[in-house]
């Protein structure tokens, strides 16, 4: 608010005036300073950062908790309102520390809700800036049922608008269950957390010492829990990351992702492509290389790149078109597919759906990944998470076989008969049940007990197996290969097939929703 202006005294105006002043006494010098001490920006400069400079309207500025200890003071500790980001209209909310923890209260519960309600009727993304102490404790039942409005408001929107939340300070008990049910969750390290229960109850219950970072800073959700979507630095770069992200996203599920219009080069082969393989089946390489060969320039900006990095996700543009992409990694484990990548994908695969984003799929996968670990911790229901999100996604769908597509695996990375709309494949493909080494154990054991030399046999076995079996042809010979191509000129194909695919129409039959293997 700008009470530098030229001020109307006449009455009306002067209390208007008197009230934003006192508004702006609130943001003294101390409400900077403790923020700043912890290495934290404030409500207002994380706003005025991320928003298009004068954009942003707050709205409930002059709302006080009733009853409570700091009920002087105006806003009970949110501000809320609405702005352009790159020039498109977002609804926001951004909790302010400074004011009881930034703790939820029914006041402040109900000024999230309001712009939840109003960015879900007009359609625009919603961003929330998190910095919280969880319910309030003051307000008891009160506070957690200002949690639940804002639940409901989470799922009533979701697969609607874009939801983002930026975990910016702590998110502890109620605080991390919004974030949860939203899009995408950014957090900064060492100065972020998020938590069901802090240390002091771990402690209590467990008996077990933790730290804040050990327990739910933003490493350990970026890699193990995969609660964070993108980690950055500092806060800065955070909220920039927030931009990034919006650029690739519709404002919501009615509308198309954004077409840039940057100068690509035109059409041509990328020679590259075909070199990237090694000669050796058994050996790794960066399937991101391959992802940015064929990619607009620097337009691929990859999403959870610490947790189950043998799948790869992200945005990308092709011919200045938003594509979401999901590759198999082989340089981590294998490309193998387990609990953790198999959910991280079929998340993936349903965000991109519900907002229109055609995807693209690299594959080069050996299988799912085998063991007792996987087997009891219920790869069988993960794995189908995956396999559902690919079956009732209607948004145009490709996939390029770089290398090995066996088993389960294939089916899962939206094979033909998974509702591929083009399935293409490098002549290194090799689509079969399983792998020559494991195939020629099965299908040869007793040969391979009795011969004089199992090892020159098996040479043999597998030589014949990959010649006859383990290629693409066989599968493009029975249709479940549109085409094998020549690497070198993937992009042009896939950015073609896109166009064809720009008016796909496809439906699921109506239902109240399907049970999906959770
Ligand atoms: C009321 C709170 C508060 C809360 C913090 N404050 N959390 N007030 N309700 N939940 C107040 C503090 O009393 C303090 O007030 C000010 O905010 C700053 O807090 P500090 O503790 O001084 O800050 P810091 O050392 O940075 O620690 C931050 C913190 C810690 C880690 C968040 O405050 C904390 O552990 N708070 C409780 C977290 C928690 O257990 N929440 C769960 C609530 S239950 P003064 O006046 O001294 O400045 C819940 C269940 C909902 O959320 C479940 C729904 C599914």
């Amino acid at each position: 608010m700008d009470t530098t202006k030229m001020k109307d005294n006449r009455i009306p105006f002067k209390r208007f005036h008197e009230r934003n002043e006192k508004l702006e006494d609130q943001y003294d010098e101390t409400y900077f300073s403790k923020q700043h001490a912890k290495g934290k920006l404030t409500a207002r400069e994380r706003i005025e950062y991320l928003m298009d400079e004068g954009s942003f309207r707050e709205i409930d500025a002059f709302v006080k908790p009733a009853g409570m200890p700091n009920e002087e003071k105006f806003g009970d500790g949110v501000i809320v309102g609405y702005g352009t980001i790159n020039g498109r209209q977002v609804f926001l909310y951004a909790q302010d520390f400074s004011f009881m923890g930034g703790s939820l209260g029914t006041v402040h519960a109900r000024k999230i809700i309001k712009v939840q309600e109003m960015a879900l009727k007009m359609g625009h993304p919603i961003i929330g800036l998190i910095d919280s102490g969880g319910a309030r404790i003051q307000e008891g039942v009160a506070s957690l049922a200002g949690y639940a409005g804002i639940f409901m408001q989470n799922v009533k929107s979701s697969g609607v608008i874009p939801q983002i939340s930026v975990i910016l300070g702590p998110a502890a008990g109620g605080a991390v269950y919004s974030p949860a049910l939203t899009d995408f969750k950014f957090m900064t390290r060492d100065t972020s957390y998020m938590f069901v229960t802090g240390p002091d109850v771990v402690k209590e219950v467990l008996n077990e010492d933790t730290t804040f970072e050990e327990l739910g800073g933003a490493e350990v959700h970026a890699s193990q829990s995969g609660v964070a979507d993108l980690i950055y630095s500092d806060e800065e770069h955070t909220l920039m990351g927030v931009k990034k992200l919006l650029s690739y996203l519709p404002s919501n599920n009615v509308e198309n992702p954004p077409v840039t219009s940057v100068e690509n080069a035109a059409s041509s082969k990328i020679e590259k492509l075909s070199m990237l393989l090694p000669d050796d089946p058994n050996k790794p390489y960066d399937i991101v290389e391959v992802i940015k060969l064929i990619s607009d320039k620097d337009s691929f900006y990859e999403i959870a790149e610490n947790h189950a990095q043998n799948i790869v996700i992200g945005m990308a543009r092709l011919n200045n078109q938003v594509v979401g992409i999901v590759a198999n990694q082989p340089k981590v484990m294998a490309g193998t597919l387990d609990i953790n990548a198999s959910k991280k994908a079929a998340r993936f695969v349903r965000f991109c759906d519900s907002f229109n984003i055609p995807i693209l799929v690299l594959e080069d996968v050996p299988g799912f990944m085998p063991g007792k670990s996987q087997e009891h911790n219920a790869i069988i229901m993960h794995g189908a998470k995956l396999l559902y999100a690919f079956a009732e996604a209607t948004v145009p769908k490709i996939t390029v076989i770089l290398r090995k597509a066996y088993g389960g695996a294939y089916i899962v990375m939206n094979s033909k008969n998974m509702g591929g709309d083009f399935n293409f494949a490098w002549p290194t493909a090799e689509v079969a049940v399983m792998g020559p080494e494991g195939a020629v154990k099965i299908l040869n054991r007793k040969e391979l007990l009795s011969a004089k030399d199992p090892e020159e046999l098996k040479r043999k076995l597998i030589a014949d197996y990959k010649e006859n079996v383990a290629n693409p042809y066989v599968a493009d010979e029975k249709g479940y290969i549109d085409e094998v191509i020549d690497p070198s000129e993937t992009r042009d194909i896939i950015i073609n097939a896109f166009a064809l695919l720009e008016n796909k129409v496809e439906q699921n039959p109506q239902r109240k929703h399907g049970n999906m293997p959770l």
